[in-house]
Formats: C-alpha cells, structure tokens, sequence
C-alpha cells in the first residue's frame, strides 16, 4: 500500500525516535495503514509490555495510553491528543469505587481497562473484553464486584457461577444500539452473520451469532465461511476488516456506532507528538504500583 507524504514522514520520525505506534481497532483508517500493530485493549496492553521501543505512541484513547505507562515506566508514551478520552471511563471514580467496595468487603473487584489508572489502583485485577470470563473464572470465592460496564458484567454473568455484582456504567455508543436496529439491518442482509461487542445491551447480545472483542472479531471473520456480517461495535474497525477480507461484505447496524474520542487523532495530530515529543502520558509511582499489580494479575490469567 503505498504511503502518503504524511504517512511517510510519521514513519521516518517513528524511526529517527526509536519510537512504535500502537493504534486501536477503532482508530481511523489513514491511523491504523501506518501502525506497527493493531489490537484491541488486550492485545494493546501485551505489546506495550514488551516492546523494545524507547517511545510508544498510543493512538486510542486517554485509559490506554496509561495502561501502556503504568506497563512501562521507563519508556515515554505519547498520546497525540490528551483530551481523547472515554465515557465509560468517567463512570467511575476512586471514591465512587471506595465507597461501593465498603459496602461489599472481601468481594474482589474487577475492573475493565476501560478506567483511569487511580481507578485500577483500588482495584485486585483488571479484565478487557477479551477476558472478562476468564479473569472472574480465575478468582477464588463466590462473588465479584465488575466495574464500570454494566453490559460486560451482564455478559459475563452468563459464563460463571459466580454472583456478579454491576456497577451502572457503559459505553454510550454500544449501549445505543438497539435489538431493533439490528433486527432491522439483518431482515436488509438476510445471509449476515450478526457479531456483537460485549459493551451492547442484553437483548442486544441475544439476537447475536457470535460475541467478541474487537480483535476477536477480526479473527473470527478472517477464518469464517460465510460472506457477509453485521458489525456490532464501533465502525473504524470496518476499514481493517474489510481491508482483510476483500472479497466479504460488512454493514452496520446503526449509524450512530462512532466514537468522537476514538476519531479524534488526525496524522498532523501524530507527526507533531514525535516531533516535539509531547503529550506525554505518565502515571504517579503511588498510583502506578497498584494499579500494575491488577493489569499484571490480568496478563497472567492463562488462555484457554
Ligand atoms: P476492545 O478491547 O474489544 O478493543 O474494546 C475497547 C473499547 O473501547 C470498546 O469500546
Ligand atoms: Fe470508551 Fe465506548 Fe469509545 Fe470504547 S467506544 S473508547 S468504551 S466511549
């Protein structure tokens, strides 16, 4: 695929700074045809951990860059726009979190990444949408307390035995999509198979074939028979799906599955970050420990 001029000159400047880009599924696509990888939370996180990069530049959203410094002290994260952040994130806060685990002592709390760091920090193991049953599988005792997603913890409910208790958090933009505009685009494409994020509604996940994470969706279209699918998540991750997979067909459902902070970093956003080696994201040392402690519990969960 041949390269812009601005492509080209992020790519010398990742380069000249010894520095890897990281991009999120739902980034926009010009992002994601210049990263070094593209992943979802997960797959993020574990390419943080162990890049030899002296610079990450994370493009995503606030939570992500942090986790990728919260991984790597030593290393310097740039977000290209600092004020890239996520709903979901902002429903829950350390006191809001202190003060429900009072209310619930010994129960372990999972927190997805979907967090700030402090909220990570009063956390005993994180969970991203890839591993969220695992995780909660993995913990002694009968109980857990899944913060903030709602809708993920709903899910998981249904593949553990354990009490589940919510936080009433979601994501704006999975939590708006409706069984009836999935119905909808499905009596449109009669031959689609429907994949749904873990971040949609119950009813949403009912009427759904399949249920995975962002990188999880890539997998399962790239390995499956059929031609046609309806995407249940935010639209960016069409441009890397449909780049794959030329000869399938993706729609989606609504016109509404587009996260504002996920397309907030243009490439002038990213050339001038590795220029001027800022927005740098750092996390305090008293905040940073405990919070590696639970991303660290979460990376060392076994695969299936
Ligand atoms: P994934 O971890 O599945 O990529 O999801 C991240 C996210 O922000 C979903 O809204
Ligand atoms: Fe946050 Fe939702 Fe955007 Fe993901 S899609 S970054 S959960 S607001």
């Amino acid at each position: 695929m041949a390269l812009s001029a601005q492509q080209q000159e992020i790519r010398d400047w990742l380069a000249k700074r010894q520095a890897i880009l990281l991009a999120h599924n739902y980034q926009p696509g010009e992002i994601q045809d210049i990263a070094d990888f593209t992943g979802d939370s997960l797959g993020l996180s574990q390419t943080a951990a162990k890049t030899p990069a002296r610079v990450i530049v994370f493009c995503g959203v606030h939570f992500m860059a942090e986790t990728a410094a919260i991984l790597c002290p030593d290393k310097t994260v740039l977000l290209p726009r600092l004020d890239a952040g996520c709903f979901m994130a902002d429903t829950v806060t350390p006191d809001s979190l202190r003060a429900r685990k009072a209310e619930l002592p010994g129960v372990p709390v999972v927190t997805y990444v979907n967090s700030s760091a402090a909220v990570k920090a009063e956390s005993d193991i994180c969970c991203t949408s890839a591993n969220a049953v695992r995780v909660v599988n993995s913990l002694p005792g009968d109980q857990v307390l899944m913060v903030p997603d709602r809708n993920l913890a709903l899910y998981t409910q249904r593949y553990t035995a354990k009490k589940v208790h919510l936080w009433a958090g979601c994501c704006n933009i999975h939590d708006a999509l409706s069984r009836e505009e999935v119905l909808a685009c499905r009596a449109a494409h009669p031959q689609a198979l429907f994949l749904a994020h873990p971040e949609c509604r119950p009813e949403v996940l009912d009427v759904a074939d399949v249920i995975r994470s962002t990188a999880g969706m890539l997998s399962y279209v790239r390995q499956a028979a059929q031609e046609e699918f309806i995407i249940g998540t935010e639209k960016g991750i069409i441009h890397t799906l449909a780049k794959e997979n030329p000869t399938k067909r993706f729609y989606s459902p609504s016109d509404h599955l587009l996260c504002p902070d996920m397309k907030k970093i243009a490439l002038t956003d990213v050339l001038t970050a590795l220029r001027d080696l800022a927005p740098i994201v750092t996390v305090p040392e008293d905040i940073r420990q405990p919070a590696l402690a639970a991303v660290n519990r979460m990376l060392a969960v076994p695969r299936d």
